[in-house]
């Protein structure tokens, strides 16, 4: 779907379907008065009086059928009060897919009813406008190439197409630059996030680490980034024992891929480095998985999925001048079972030095993260180093399906992050790095165990992580074992499976560090 602009200068306003939205407050003729006046048969369409604003309402007024703009979808927000962001993302996404089951192809957004919503939910039209925007190319997110018959072709399941375009309408003589930057920067973020979503709801058998690497590469073609990518040999080479051990059971090849931004004037700046855990497929190893369920864990590379997603954004980005540099790192295999696997008690040399005593070959993401966090501190020098991960079950326990746990030990990073996560409508919550705790990762053996005990367990891997933070590393720890992969449809994520969580997080945290 395109995003398109017209103004007031540029006669007639033309759209199959008009969008609005409404609080149990607002009338329609009053929240929209550019539109009003556009749509003078609004006034004696017996619809307006049924329009109320209650929640989830939907109201298609009519218009006369040879009329430029001959409908208006009027959808409502529910009380003022009650009326958060989220609110309208739902909303504006809900009757995006209600115009794409009715075939209109194009779609039209008054903005002076974004203007009436502004104080309602204390922000600014350009938050509206980018918000708008993303929720409803969200909406039309959908995962079909992976059937034989393409949409419509079968009989019976006949999936309309997307409308052509959605234009923003300003009662203005000219398109605002700054609302114009808004919808950009709306559509690069959703550029990112079904980035994301593609590369986790794709099957385990063509998302491999290898087809990662060329998506990174691939990005990094179209936008002018520099990637590396290594192979066993050199991961090997490069003394990554512990991500070596992870990768050796599989025959599929393992994959360590560096995308870099270097924005002109900073390619050797300190950047913002984001780590991504790239399990493509997660079977538990030796210390095998129960059966039930384990499809799932082809969406174990969440977090290399919002890395790329990450990339993905920033090269659509329409204002990046100030943006800091950007290397994304992502430790990509498998984790198989198999003769030349792993086996629960060896105990391998990291790319710190530190030896791990691998107890369960199941957690094996703190095992390939260990190793990029380390890479990460010898090769760049970190501003900021945050990695993203789908690492543990007991994250989902303690979280629930939505939530991601924030690790970090600096309070202004994780104010950043907390900010980040509510601006972006991600449900994101501090957990603790415990010190007490740190003892539960001792080995009889080695350096440290590659578990301790249940309980806690979140907390556990995320200390483990920190054994491999060298002191003054700004460094922040997301657990998104919950909203990496979710089986329910809703409607900012009409496809169960991939949500692309962390893509706009991370485009919030370069803008933060901008200049
Ligand atoms: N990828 C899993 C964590 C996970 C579980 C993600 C459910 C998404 C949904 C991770 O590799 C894992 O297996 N963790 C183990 C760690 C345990 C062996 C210490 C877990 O959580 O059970
Ligand atoms: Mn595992
Ligand atoms: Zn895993």
């Amino acid at each position: 779907m395109d995003i398109r602009f017209q103004n007031a200068s540029g006669g007639e306003w033309r759209a199959e379907c008009a969008l609005v939205f409404l609080t149990k407050e607002m009338e329609l003729a009053k929240a929209a008065p550019a539109l009003a006046s556009a749509c003078p048969w609004l006034e004696i369409s017996p619809a307006l009086r049924d329009a109320t604003g209650k929640k989830d309402e939907r109201l298609l007024l009519y218009g006369h059928p040879d009329l430029a703009l001959p409908r208006v979808l009027a959808s409502g927000l529910g009380k003022a009060e009650d009326c958060t962001m989220s609110v309208f993302r739902d909303t504006v996404a809900k009757a995006v897919e209600y115009c794409r089951g009715r075939s209109y192809a194009s779609l039209a957004l008054p903005v002076d009813v974004l203007d009436s919503l502004a104080p309602v939910l204390k922000t600014t039209r350009e938050t509206l406008v980018k918000e708008a925007v993303l929720s409803a190319l969200l909406s039309l997110y959908r995962c079909e190439a992976y059937r034989s018959k393409k949409n419509g072709e079968e009989e019976g399941n006949v999936t309309p197409p997307d409308p052509r375009s959605l234009t923003l309408l300003f009662a203005e003589t000219e398109t605002p630059e700054s609302a114009r930057l808004a919808a950009r920067e709306g559509e690069a973020e959703a550029a990112g996030v079904k980035l994301a979503q593609d590369c986790s709801n794709g099957p385990a058998n063509l998302v491999t680490p290898s087809a990662l690497a060329e998506t990174a590469r691939r990005i990094a073609k179209v936008h002018g980034f520099s990637c590396s990518v290594m192979g066993p040999e050199e991961i090997r080479d490069a003394g990554m024992g512990a991500f070596w051990a992870v990768a050796r059971g599989a025959k599929e090849e393992p994959r360590f891929i560096v995308l870099d931004s270097r924005p002109k004037g900073k390619e050797d700046s300190a950047p913002l480095v984001l780590v991504g855990k790239g399990i493509t497929f997660d079977t538990g190893g030796i210390s095998l998985k129960p059966a039930a369920k384990m499809h799932e864990m082809k969406g174990d590379m969440g977090g290399a999925a919002a890395v790329l997603g990450f990339f993905e954004a920033l090269g659509n980005m329409p204002d990046t001048e100030n943006l800091p540099r950007v290397v994304g790192i992502i430790p990509s295999t498998e984790n198989m079972p198999g003769g030349n696997a792993t086996r629960p008690g060896d105990v391998v040399t990291t790319h710190s030095g530190k030896t791990v005593e691998i107890l369960n070959t199941d957690a094996e993401g703190r095992l390939v993260l260990c190793d990029a966090l380390s890479y990460a501190q010898k090769t760049y020098n970190p501003l900021v180093l945050v990695d993203i991960a789908t690492l543990t079950g007991a994250c989902v326990i303690a979280l629930g399906d939505y939530g991601t746990g924030l690790f970090t030990e600096d309070r202004e990073l994780r104010k950043t992050l907390l900010d980040a996560a509510e601006t972006c409508g991600d449900l994101f919550w501090p957990l603790p790095l415990w010190n007490e705790y740190d003892k539960n990762l001792k080995s009889d053996l080695a350096d440290l165990a590659n578990i301790g005990p249940r309980e806690g367990g979140s907390i556990n891997a995320a200390l483990f992580l920190r054994r491999f933070i060298e002191k003054g590393t700004r460094w922040a720890h997301l657990d998104i074992a919950g909203p990496g992969y979710v089986v329910k449809a809703s409607p900012l994520h009409p496809v169960p499976g991939g949500t692309g969580v962390g893509v706009r997080v991370f485009c919030e945290l370069a803008r933060h560090f901008a200049r």
